[in-house]
C-alpha cells in the first residue's frame, strides 16, 4: 500500500508543476488569449489525487490533518470555480492569471509549512 500512497504523491506533485507550468503558458499565450484549459486539467488531478490520498489514508497508515485538508480543499475549489467561470471567455479578466498562480502557492505553501 506505501507503493500506492507514493504513486499518488508522485501524480500530486507532478499536477503541482502543472499548474505552475500554465501560469507561464499563460503568460506566453498573451493577454488576449483565452483561460487554458491545462488549468482545468491539472487541478483535477490535484483534486483526484488529494481526496485519493485522504480516502486510502486508514489502508497506507497515515494520519492526516483534517482542518490542513480541508483548508487545501477549499483552496482547490477556489482555483476551480475561477476556472470553470472563466473558461468559455474569450478574454478573462488579467488579474486571472496571477491570482490563481498565487492561489496555487497558497496551497503548497499549507502543504508545506502546516505540520
Ligand atoms: C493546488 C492544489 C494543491 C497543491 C499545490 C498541493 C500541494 C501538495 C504538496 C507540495 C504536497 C507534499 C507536501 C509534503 O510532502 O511535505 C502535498 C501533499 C498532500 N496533499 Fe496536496 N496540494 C493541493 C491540493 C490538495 C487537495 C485538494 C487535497 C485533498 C483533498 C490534498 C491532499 C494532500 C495530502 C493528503 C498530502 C500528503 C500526502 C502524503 O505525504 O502522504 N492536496 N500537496
Amino acid at each position: 500500500m506505501e507503493f500506492v500512497r507514493l504513486l499518488l504523491l508522485f501524480l500530486h506533485l507532478l499536477g503541482m508543476g502543472m499548474l505552475v507550468a500554465m501560469f507561464f503558458v499563460q503568460r506566453r499565450m498573451g493577454a488576449d488569449a483565452p483561460l487554458n484549459k491545462g488549468w482545468l486539467h491539472s487541478s483535477a488531478l490535484q483534486l483526484l489525487t488529494g481526496v485519493a490520498l485522504v480516502g486510502l489514508a486508514p489502508l497506507t497508515d497515515q494520519d492526516y490533518n483534517h482542518i490542513k485538508v480541508g483548508v487545501k480543499l477549499l483552496v482547490l475549489v477556489a482555483i476551480g470555480v475561477l476556472v470553470a467561470v472563466n473558461l468559455n471567455k474569450a478574454k478573462p479578466a488579467t488579474w486571472l492569471t496571477p491570482a490563481l498562480a498565487g492561489l496555487v502557492v497558497v496551497n503548497t505553501g499549507v502543504a508545506v509549512f502546516w505540520t
